[in-house]
């Protein structure tokens, strides 16, 4: 098996072993909704952390060029996975997206609160942006595209990593603010999402404000 699946697997499994620890085990959601409601949200953390690590590896390439000079190829492999995970976050999301699923997000009398139509916005902007990013990856549109500008749509990424942000932070900042009642102590989804992305962000803020080391990568 080549490495880059196995990696990914291996992720893939820490990150459902979370949710399903936390959710399942440790708060008692019932195991019913573990197919989409658990699932969802390993699918949802799975695709921030491999669009991040996309997205950081260049910036690690940077500082610690033999250890990842030789991983930068991985680039369009984890970024392509984490936008299909993505994808099926935002279809699954949609699909159980009432209520009864998600209080959080509504009034009363059915229609979203503030919460709800603030996060699903920076969900589905930063949805089309990873689409951008991804079709400017497919080699056809690269050769079609001026290396300068398929950088510049690439880096768009960026944006989209701060919306998730958002989205996140909308949502969860409620629940990240009341430590005592997270299940076994465990961190909600949503900040270590915002966590990865936040470290993300900072590894490429560092790389750009120390950019001598390794003058020929380009992040
Ligand atoms: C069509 C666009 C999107 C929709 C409709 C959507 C919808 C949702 C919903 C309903 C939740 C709440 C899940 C829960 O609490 O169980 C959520 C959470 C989340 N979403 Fe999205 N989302 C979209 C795009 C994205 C994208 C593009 C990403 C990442 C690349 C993302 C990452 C996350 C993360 C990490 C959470 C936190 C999960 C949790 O706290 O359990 N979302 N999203």
């Amino acid at each position: 098996m080549k490495k880059q699946f196995f990696v990914s697997f291996v992720i893939f499994l820490v990150v459902f072993a979370y949710a399903v620890i936390r959710y399942n085990i440790i708060k008692g959601t019932p195991w019913i909704e573990l197919p989409l409601f658990i699932s969802n949200k390993a699918i949802s953390l799975s695709a921030v952390v491999f669009i991040a690590l996309s997205y950081a590896l260049g910036s690690l390439a940077r500082f610690w060029p033999k250890t990842f000079v030789s991983a930068l190829g991985l680039r369009k492999f984890f970024g392509l996975l984490g936008f299909g995970l993505a994808a099926i976050h935002g279809l699954i999301s949609l699909l159980i997206f009432s209520p009864a699923y998600y209080p959080k997000f509504f009034l009363v009398g059915g229609k979203l609160n503030l919460v709800g139509e603030l996060s699903m916005l920076f969900g589905v902007l930063a949805f089309f942006i990873f689409a951008l990013v991804a079709i400017s990856s497919i080699p056809a549109v690269v050769k079609s595209i001026e290396p300068g500008r398929w950088l510049a749509v690439q880096r768009f990424g960026y944006l989209g990593l701060i919306l998730i942000f958002f989205h996140v932070f909308v949502m969860g900042l409620a629940g990240w603010l009341k430590p005592a009642g997270w299940p076994g102590g465990l961190l909600p989804i949503s900040l270590v999402a915002a966590i990865v992305i936040a470290l993300a962000l900072l590894l490429k803020i560092a790389a750009m404000v120390f950019p001598k080391e390794t003058n020929e990568i380009k992040v």
